[in-house]
């Protein structure tokens, strides 16, 4: 699939199937992840790849999953969550150490879809502090959910409304804005 094709394609997924995932497809994304654009090339993000069942199930019961949908249908049933997290851990936390977390988030995501492999970004989590062992002056920013899609997403048009939403299938609709609301040329 070309980059714009995959740009399109990358959606959010909130529901995910047990299959593994390789460790080929973990070492493309951490490679792809490790090599990113960064402020002065500092590189002060670090990265946790959660694999344990017990610590991603600890995980599951800690984020906050599409908080824009009604409460009854925004979580994955037992059956659906993730196998697989990746935390962004900021060693030097600042505005600049975000942005970075933003991009490096950007890259998992793609490179993840790029293998047919679903995530889901989250910042709105529980303190994991203590049980993902973040050091004091370290911060924990990013979640993000991997593993195989156990749904679609798709992109609708954008009718003053951004609030996503999904059908009976719990497939997603995501409204994105036309370019003539976000963009301007001088
Ligand atoms: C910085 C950031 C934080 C997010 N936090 C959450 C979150 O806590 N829970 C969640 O379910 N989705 C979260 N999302 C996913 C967004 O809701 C999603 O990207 C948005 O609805 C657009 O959908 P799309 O990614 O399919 O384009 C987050 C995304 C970003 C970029």
């Amino acid at each position: 699939m070309d980059i714009n094709s995959l740009y399109h394609k990358a959606r959010t997924i909130r529901l995910f199937t047990k299959e593994e995932v390789s460790q080929d497809a973990f070492h493309t994304i951490l490679e792809n992840v490790r090599v990113a654009s960064n402020a002065t090339n500092r590189q002060t993000l670090r990265y946790i790849v959660i694999k344990n069942p017990e610590l991603v199930s600890k995980i599951n019961n800690s984020v906050i999953y599409a908080s824009l949908l009604p409460q009854k249908s925004n979580s994955p049933q037992s059956d659906q969550f993730p196998p697989y997290y990746i935390v962004i851990v900021q060693t030097q936390p600042s505005a600049i150490s975000d942005i970075d977390t933003g991009i490096a988030a950007d890259v998992i995501k793609i490179s993840a879809a790029s293998m047919n492999l679903g995530t889901c970004i989250m910042a709105s989590f529980k303190n994991l502090d203590s049980l993902l062992h973040i050091k004091e002056k370290e911060r924990l920013r990013l979640i993000i959910a991997l593993g195989h899609p156990a749904h679609q997403s798709h992109i609708v048009e954008y009718k003053d409304d951004f609030r996503y939403y999904k059908d009976e299938h719990d497939d997603y609709y995501v409204p994105k804005k036309p370019l003539d609301d976000i963009v301007t040329f001088l």
